[in-house]
Order: C-alpha cells, then structure tokens, then sequence
C-alpha cells in the first residue's frame, strides 16, 4: 500500500527493473489502492463476525471489502462463495433481498440472487474473545461472474480488455441488445412464487453495477428500485412484502428511465463520452435536424464524436440508431413507452452492422472505398 507513492521514475533509477516493470508495478499498487480506497472508511473489518438476529445459530466471518458505496459495504466470507452486504444506513433490506429473488427467479444469468436478509449484530475478536460491536442490515448475495465493466471503462490502461468486450460496434448493438431484454424481463410479471405478478424496475443503472462474463451481463445492487403488482394478480408474498398495483404513471416513468439507461449505455461506448455532458451537447440535440448521410459522414470522419475503433463501422442504419435515440430524448414523459422505438432500428442494426473482419481485410475495404467513394443510399 504504501509503496503505491514510489514515483515511477524513482523506482526505474533506484531498482534493477526496467522501465515498462515499474510502470506496470505502478498501475498495479494504484489498482490496489483505489481498491482499499473504496473500503478504506469500512464500518466491517476482516475476521469479523456477523450473527444474525434472531435465528440462532446462523453468522457470517467477513473476509474482503470488495467496495462500498453510499449505501453500504459488500464483503467476501470466510468459508462461502457469497457476499455479505452491510447496510450502515438502515435500509428496507428487505426489500432489496426480495428484489433479487424475484428477478433470479426470472432470469438467473443476468440478476443475482439473494439468499439471506436481517439485522445481524456484529461480533470483533479481541483476543480469544468476540465482543459485541455494533447492529448492522444486511444481505447475502450470488457473487457475480466475470469483469466489472466500470473498472474497464476509466484507465487507459484497461483499454484492451474494454476492447475484448466490446471488439467492434456489431458488439456494441449486440450487448443493447441484451441489456434492452433484461429490463424487459425485469419489467414483466413474474410467472412463479415468490413474487407472481410483480413488476420490477432497477433505478441505478451505471457501469459499476454491471459484470461482463462469457454469459452476458449480471446486473447487481437492487437498492434503489421500483415493484408493482401488475392488473389483478396476486402480488402479496406474505403479509410483510405486500405490493401496491403498477400505475399507468409509474409504468411510464420506469419506462423513460430503462430508455434513458439504454441511451447511457450506447453513448458511453459508443463515442467514449459521459452521457450527462454529450445528451446536452449541441451535437446531440441538433441531431433530430441532421440527415442521415450527413450523420454517417460524421461518424466516419476523424473529427466526429465516434470512438476512433468504430469509425469504419458506421452505416445508414447504426447511425439510425443514434438519431431514434436523440428523438426520444425529446419525448415528453406522457408519449414515453415500451419498448422503446429505438429498438426497431436496433434490431435492424444488429443485421446490417458486420462483424469485425480480419486487420488485412478491414484495411483492404477501406481502400476500396476510398477509390470509390461509394453513395450513401437512405
Ligand atoms: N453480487 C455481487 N457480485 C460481485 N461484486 C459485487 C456484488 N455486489 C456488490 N459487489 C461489489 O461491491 C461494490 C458495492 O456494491 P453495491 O453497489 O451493491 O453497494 P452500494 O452500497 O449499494 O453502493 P451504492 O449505493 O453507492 O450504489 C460493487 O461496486 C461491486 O464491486
Ligand atoms: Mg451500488
């Protein structure tokens, strides 16, 4: 830890590794450390003991603080490949805990499941003995496979892994794709108890809550959500979780915000930007004004707003994609539905946009379409 203020250079002139060692042994100990930063005001430490209330017998032994956010703190467990999560503020525990069951029970690839909920009373070892500590909320949860894809998208240094995820823009449309579905299952009512008839929407949609595996996406933290009870079922799981029915207010709202999570998604990868400053860019909301041709034109040009790697790439109906998205920017809430109508061009996307072809035939194409410089057709 302390070694990540070892200047790069200081190392390079004082140790018998080479440049490119130490910078890696850099970005290393900084990976390290913004990791223990994450953790670094835990309320939890490792070895600690967390018994649940009330149920006698049943505790967890912290291990590593795998981050924290605002709302709590997520731990590794001595002995389980589950992960504890420590609510410091109190929160509604239980209802975050149900909201992974329900949606596991939808689609188990893409949400995590949660296994346990309740107050625990945290126990420290001094010594040979456990002294009571302090009362916490928690939950237990599936650890989710694969790459945190947050912890791809900032250094630079991640960039090739970034680009194994997401290799050319087909991937890009493809992931939409998938991440447009799994709001869709969310949102639709459950078939099986627990939880027949809810409707769910996730309210914190951001990188950090999303994993990438060979599997797809997992998407975690169910903490700031939305349930309903769709029409006339039967939505009550017992008499503490009992679901007031979706509105048309609600379900309209919800919808807005899965779109505008799906737009997130697409301009952060697609141009490399943060949504929150290019949706209010000129660029942006100029572009229910711009032609298609001219839109295309832009996104191949080195000056446009596309990520350099995806820049041959673009077609007629990719960048469609991109202007039915800056058109619902301009829906008023009360016109907002689902699906969303940039999916459509989505779906005709996905078959129009090529797959990464070879270096060598890449290169060849542009050749050909440099000396030909062919029409752009709508
Ligand atoms: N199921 C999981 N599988 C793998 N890692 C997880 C899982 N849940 C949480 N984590 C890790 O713990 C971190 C904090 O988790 P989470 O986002 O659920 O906490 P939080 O307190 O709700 O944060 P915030 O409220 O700020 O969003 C995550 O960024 C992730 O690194
Ligand atoms: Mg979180």
């Amino acid at each position: 830890m302390h070694l990540k203020i070892v200047p790069w250079l200081k190392c390079a002139l004082v140790s018998t590794m080479s440049l490119r060692q130490c910078l890696r042994v850099c970005v290393l100990l900084v990976t390290v450390d913004i990791l223990c930063v994450a953790c670094r005001h835990s309320k939890l430490k490792p070895g600690d003991v967390v018994k649940k209330k009330g149920d006698n017998g049943k505790e967890y032994v912290v291990q590593t603080c795998l981050g924290m956010g605002v709302q709590g703190e997520v731990w590794t467990l001595n002995g389980s490949d589950r992960l504890l999560k420590a609510r410091v503020a109190h929160k509604n525990v239980n209802r975050e805990c149900l909201f992974g069951k329900i949606a596991a029970q939808k689609d188990s690839t893409h949400f995590t499941n949660c296994f346990d909920h309740g107050e625990g009373e945290v126990w420290k070892v001094e010594g040979s003995e456990l002294k009571l500590e302090k009362q916490i909320a928690y939950t237990l949860w599936e650890r989710a496979k694969g790459q945190q894809i947050s912890t791809l998208m900032s250094p630079p240094s991640r960039a090739k892994e970034l680009n194994k995820v997401f290799p050319d823009l087909h991937s890009v449309f493809d992931r939409l794709n998938e991440l447009f579905h799994m709001f869709d299952t969310l949102q639709q009512p459950g078939t099986i108890a627990p939880g027949i008839g809810v409707r769910q929407w996730t309210q914190d949609w951001q990188w950090a809550h999303m994993f990438a595996s060979a599997d797809g996406f997992t998407l975690i933290d169910y903490g700031m959500q939305t349930q309903c009870c769709n029409g006339s079922q039967e939505c009550a799981v017992n008499s503490v979780n009992y679901f007031e029915p979706c509105t048309s207010n609600l379900l309209r709202a919800s919808s807005l915000s899965a779109s505008k999570y799906l737009t997130q998604f697409m301009v952060d990868l697609a141009f490399g930007q943060s949504f929150s400053q290019f949706g209010q860019s000129d660029w942006f909301k100029r572009l229910h004004n711009t032609s298609l041709e001219s839109l295309v034109r832009d996104l191949r040009s080195g000056s446009g707003p596309s990520r350099e790697m995806f820049r041959d790439q673009w077609d007629l109906q990719s960048a469609k994609v991109i202007v039915e998205m800056a058109k619902w920017r301009r829906v008023h809430e009360v016109d907002a539905q689902w699906p969303p109508l940039f999916m459509n061009s989505i779906k005709v996307a996905l078959e129009s946009v090529p797959l990464s072809t070879p270096i060598t035939q890449e290169l060849l194409d542009v050749d050909r379409k440099k000396s030909l410089s062919p029409p752009i057709h709508v």
